[in-house]
């Protein structure tokens, strides 16, 4: 068996500084476990811009279909809010997503016991808490035409998008909703705005479609997307799976991630229809942007991005026992109560830095 390949695309901001943890990490499972990857790194977003004159060049971009999986650490940052919207870092992203057809976008909100007094919310709100939202990826407002900025014919400008879904793109996330919903709590509460948007009828019909016809088993509910952000912070323990479109994916993830205390702590999976050899096209990575204000100053938090690196493990490589121990060691530093800054409210505690957070980390898996 040749070893799982992986294309490392760190970014810009923190992503260098967070990804360089999760190379330990990796490097544990050589020493450790007799499990190497065949890893290649490479530029995306700004830092891709600066070298090529575009956020992912075509190569990249080939690699990124050839290997098993891509780890990205994140894109962007204020030094490109002036270019051209054609080759803003934002832009390399969202082709990986395009042209991989990565549709099905998981981002789990998990409340760590440790962190449970660390959300804005009341611990009883939060704590406990294991959600997973799965937005749409590929389609939706994002991409729909016709898009752009035009001439209004009366003297102004008119911004134009486009929300457009279609039968096969809503019953293809909702399948992997579903499926997923039946490897944990068995519910699936669906998000959408029929009420004023046509695209959002056809999503509740067709993923009411896909639940009559197959998985009568799992119990589904539908909400407006509003009432679904509402709902998300009163009490949000009552979802198991969301799975809702690109663009109230983007808003209520946000939403989710905070609930559990930090940004910093979550993973997401972005993941397309099965090939030939099982596995998923898919590309993983921390939900957490590039933090320009603290990039390189050793602060950032590496555990989404670790935790995204473990997402890798379970989903691409069907690897769930080594999934749960890189889980389990972040659990363990969190109880034993180390913090990086974003974790850390006004109690006057040191916070440890980025790559004491990945050391402890790999010290917590045990071995060598
Ligand atoms: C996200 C981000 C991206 C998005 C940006 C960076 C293009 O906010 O992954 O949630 O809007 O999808
Ligand atoms: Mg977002």
């Amino acid at each position: 068996m040749p070893n799982p390949s992986l294309l490392i695309l760190p970014g810009d901001g923190i992503g260098p500084e967070v990804m360089a943890e999760v190379r330990k990490v990796i490097d544990w499972f050589g020493t450790n476990k007799n499990l190497s990857f065949d890893v290649t790194e490479d530029l995306v977003g700004g830092c891709a811009y600066d070298k090529h004159g575009t956020p992912l060049t075509d190569e990249t971009m080939a690699l990124a279909q050839k290997v098993d999986a891509v780890l990205l650490g994140a894109v962007g940052g204020p030094k490109y809010d002036d270019l051209d919207f054609s080759v803003k870092p934002e832009r390399g992203l969202l082709r990986l997503r395009k042209e991989m057809d990565l549709f099905a976008n998981l981002r789990p909100a998990q409340c760590f016991d440790a962190l449970s007094d660390f959300s804005s919310l009341k611990q009883e709100v939060v704590a406990g808490l294991d959600i997973m939202i799965i937005r749409e990826l590929t389609s939706g407002i994002y991409f729909g035409e016709p898009r752009g900025i035009m001439d209004d014919n009366e003297g102004g400008r008119v911004g134009v998008n486009t929300q457009r879904y279609t039968t096969n793109e809503i019953r293809r996330v909702a399948r992997s909703a579903f499926e997923l919903a039946r490897k944990r709590g068995n519910k699936v509460c669906s998000m959408e705005k029929a009420n004023v948007m046509e695209s959002g009828i056809l999503w509740r019909e067709e993923v009411q479609w896909v639940h009559d016809n197959e998985y009568q088993d799992v119990e589904l509910s539908h909400m407006y997307a509003d009432a679904g952000a509402m709902q998300l912070v009163r009490w949000p323990k009552q979802f198991d799976v969301i799975v809702t479109d690109n663009l109230f994916g983007d808003l209520l993830s946000d939403a989710a991630a905070m609930l559990t205390g930090s940004l910093g702590m979550l993973p997401s999976a972005s993941l397309g229809a099965p090939q030939e050899n099982g596995r998923p096209k898919a590309l993983y990575e921390p939900v957490h942007g590039s933090a320009p204000d603290i990039a390189g100053q050793g602060k950032a938090n590496p555990i989404a991005c670790i935790l995204s690196f473990a997402m890798a493990l379970r989903y691409s490589f069907d690897m769930g026992e080594h999934a749960d121990l890189v889980e389990g060691a972040v659990e363990a530093v969190l109880a034993q109560g180390l913090r990086t800054a974003d974790l850390l409210g006004d109690e006057g505690k040191q916070p440890v830095s980025t790559s004491d957070m990945g050391d402890a980390i790999v010290a917590a898996m045990g071995g060598n």
